[in-house]
């Protein structure tokens, strides 16, 4: 690794190309690794820099973008929604789910949003059968997460409810994207111990999109403690940090099939790849990476 690490750097000129990363806070990604790995195992001369951006900057950051000839970026927390007001053109998905989570910068400095989580998402679950399509999902949390993967259920053609501690904005999420798919089930709730355990005993698929169990509070899991797991269920956790989160230990346990975040966050991560390069992401490149980033 360490060579490799050498020849990397040794190789950088006049003509890399740059992509970044723009968050706050950006020291813990695994993406700089990932897409590193993807551009060297392509003999690509580009590189991926994580550009912490503070909140009173975005503007100027995102600007800095064209300015500076980057050829994209990804987006990352707290920014998604706020980083499409400083777009030139925002594509139809990404409008729909109010969040960008990618951008390319075009030739003469245009400036494109693209969101690559619902489709990182959808093909996570594929990998794995987890075929949504006539289900019933329960999705929990409603923030920008969220959205992605409810706009992902509904293209499916999954019955969506939303679970959420502020139940207004479950409510909120679950009217903007009624209009959009008319013919979906989509209902709101609250999260709480009772509607949680009514609503897992009919459902097929549980999914947690909140921060809850996240390294360094990984001894804490969205589902309740003394609430009985129902086997039946497929769990996908959108948390990939640490890859066995207490909700997937508590899941397994019961019998149920799991699934942590790591795959959707390398799926994300392969679309806005193809997106910068035009060529097909290595995908496994992108994974051992990724895993191995999370190691150290
Ligand atoms: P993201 O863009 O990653 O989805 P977000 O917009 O901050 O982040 O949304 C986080 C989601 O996780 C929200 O739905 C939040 O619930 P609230 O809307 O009530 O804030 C949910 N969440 C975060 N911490 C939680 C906790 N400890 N228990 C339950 N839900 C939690």
């Amino acid at each position: 690794m360490q060579s490799l690490d050498m020849n990397l750097l040794s190789a950088i000129t006049g003509e890399t190309k740059l992509v970044g990363l723009i968050g706050w806070p950006v020291g813990h990604s695994l993406s700089p690794a990932m897409h590193n790995s993807a551009f060297a195992a392509l003999n690509l001369n580009w590189r991926y820099v994580p550009l912490p951006v503070l909140p009173e900057r975005l503007g100027e950051a995102v600007a800095g973008l064209r300015a500076l000839s980057f050829v994209g970026a990804n987006v990352t927390v707290p920014y998604k929604e706020a980083v499409i007001s400083y777009l030139d053109e925002v594509a139809p998905e990404a409008e729909a789910i109010g969040a960008v989570n990618t951008i390319v910068v075009r030739e003469g400095g245009k400036l494109i949003g693209y969101n690559t989580d619902w489709q990182g998402f959808l093909t996570a679950l594929s990998e794995s059968d987890f075929n949504p399509q006539g289900k019933r999902a329960l999705v929990l949390g409603a923030g920008g997460a969220a959205r992605a993967v409810v706009y992902a259920l509904a293209q499916a053609g999954a019955q969506v409810t939303v679970l959420n501690r502020t139940p207004a904005r479950a409510q909120a999420l679950v009217q903007d994207f009624s209009s959009l798919f008319p013919s979906t089930s989509l209902f709101a709730l609250p999260l709480t111990l009772q509607t949680l355990e009514e609503r897992t005993a009919e459902a097929h698929l549980l999914i947690n999109t909140t921060p809850v169990g996240t390294w360094p509070e990984a001894g804490k899991s969205i589902w309740a403690e003394g609430l009985a797991f129902p086997g039946h269920l497929s769990v996908f956790d959108m948390v990939y940090n640490p890859r066995q989160t207490k909700l997937l230990r508590q899941a397994r346990a019961a019998g149920a099939k799991v699934l942590g975040g790591l795959g959707m966050l390398v799926h994300q991560g392969a679309v806005a790849f193809e997106l910068w390069t035009g060529e097909k992401a290595p995908v496994e490149t992108m994974y051992e990476a990724a895993s191995k980033a999370l190691r150290r």
